[in-house]
């Protein structure tokens, strides 16, 4: 019987061709790939993943194959699945359930079917699976050793599980790890979020008004990278260090009432919903652009939108023209879903090998000592981002100093001073 289901088995080849120019970015964790591939710590374990199918998650997916486990996967969005990808690990005899263009049904069921495998262990990105566990699945919890999670909004969702003393199994907060959040959210959703909405649309930044909403890890990269392209940008926020900090960045800071009136591109990357709203999409010029890169797609209020339009006309990929009844035509991109990942490849492979070496070594982590873990969420130790960080800048050529033993004492010494 198939233990898949994607699109189409026979976009395999181009899948390969994809993961192995992943794999020839990604140097970290093609390390740990050799490094693990004969003693296979991971043997007798089975692992549940759900999160988005590309070209570097294949990559992950084959190194915890190679360390001995057992894995089904799943996507963990509707629209990021790279459906190539998806049939290349089908055609090498990995389970996996996911294609691109699902329906909330199809999403859920693909869950489901992963969690046939009865894993030990759950590798989540943005805590749909583990959730799945906890409200539909509950008999497997009893013998779970622990779970990883992605991103930042699953993260939270996750502790407010445990709070709640809800959470029934320990996970591990890859997300909070430097190597990823300072990297991958940043640079990555940067990088990547920008190319999102250039293939969306083909606009040119320069000179454009360019909001975006949350001056966080993810909206601090997309706010450099689109002033890198000359864009004049404007940050919306919530929290005052974080405007204080967008302020003295060079950034005009205003809130989003105001901000609507005059931008020409917007992102959304708060982890929050209806950051947009009617009103705001009411205010927008004729011609403005609205995506979202934040987990979920509640950031955009997209009832609003298309209560406010008259129609609705998808112009190109990924680019819905929606025509409100003011007139005025507001272009949603990506139905509000991740614009780096719906509309893209999402981050760039170089920057995922940190995340996915994180996410290998805290599987290993979890497989030895899950099972002496509390309930609740634990973070990365300081010792596995150092690791990963020196074998990163290594594979860049990179050497660094180091601290003289005098130095180590004069640290500690606090007798010395002026
Ligand atoms: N697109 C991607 O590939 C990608 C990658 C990593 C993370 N994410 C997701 O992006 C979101 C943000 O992640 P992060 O790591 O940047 O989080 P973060 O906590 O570093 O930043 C979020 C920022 O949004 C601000 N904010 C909250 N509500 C707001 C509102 N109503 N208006 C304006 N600002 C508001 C917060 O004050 C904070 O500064 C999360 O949902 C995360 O899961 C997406």
């Amino acid at each position: 019987m198939e233990n898949y289901k994607v699109k189409d088995i026979a976009l395999a080849d181009n899948g390969n061709k994809k993961i192995a120019w992943a794999e020839s970015r990604m140097p970290v964790l093609m390390h740990l790939k050799e490094k693990y591939q004969n003693s296979k710590p991971l043997t007798g374990m089975r692992i549940a993943g759900c999160l988005h199918v590309t070209k570097e998650t294949a990559v992950l997916v084959k190194t915890l194959k190679a360390a001995g486990a057992e894995i089904s996967w799943s996507g963990c969005n509707p629209l990021s699945t790279q459906d190539d990808v998806a049939a290349a690990l089908a055609a090498q005899d990995l389970s996996i359930y996911a294609w691109h263009g699902q329906s909330v049904e199809d999403f859920y069921w693909c869950i489901d079917k992963t969690l046939e495998l009865k894993p030990m262990l759950t590798l989540d990105d943005g805590a749909d699976l583990i959730f799945r566990v906890h409200s539909k699945k509950t008999e497997l919890a009893k013998d779970m050793l622990g779970g990883t999670e992605e991103t930042t909004t699953g993260v939270h969702r996750l502790r407010a599980m445990a709070e709640a003393g809800k959470l029934l199994y320990p996970v591990m907060a890859v997300n909070d790890a430097e190597t990823k959040w300072d990297f991958d959210n940043v640079y990555g959703t940067g990088q990547s979020s920008i190319d999102g909405i250039v293939r969306a649309t083909s606009i040119l930044l320069a000179g454009k008004n360019f909001v975006v909403a949350g001056f966080g890890h993810c909206g601090r990269g997309c706010a450099m990278r689109a002033r890198g392209m000359g864009a004049r940008v404007i940050v919306t926020e919530v929290d005052p260090i974080a405007a204080l900090k967008a302020t003295l960045e060079g950034f005009e800071v205003m809130p989003m009432d105001k901000a609507a009136k005059i931008g020409d591109i917007f992102i959304t990357a708060t982890g929050v919903k209806d950051v947009i709203i009617a009103r705001h999409f009411k205010d927008m010029r004729d011609g403005a652009v609205v995506c979202n890169t934040g987990h979920y797609d509640c950031e955009l209020n997209l009832k609003d939108l298309y209560g406010l339009s008259g129609s609705v006309q998808e112009i190109r990929a990924n680019n819905e023209a929606c025509t409100l009844k003011n007139g005025n035509r507001v272009y949603l991109l990506a139905k509000g879903r991740l614009v780096n990942l719906a509309a893209a490849e999402g981050h760039p492979s170089e920057v995922m090998d940190m995340s996915f070496a994180n996410q290998f070594l805290a599987m290993l982590f979890m497989a030895k000592n899950g099972k002496n873990l509390t309930n609740e969420v634990h973070t990365v130790s300081k010792e596995q981002d150092q690791e990963i960080a020196s074998i990163k800048l290594k594979t860049m050529g990179i050497s660094i100093d180091t601290l003289t033993p005098e130095q180590i004492a004069y640290i500690k010494d606090y007798t010395a001073g002026t």
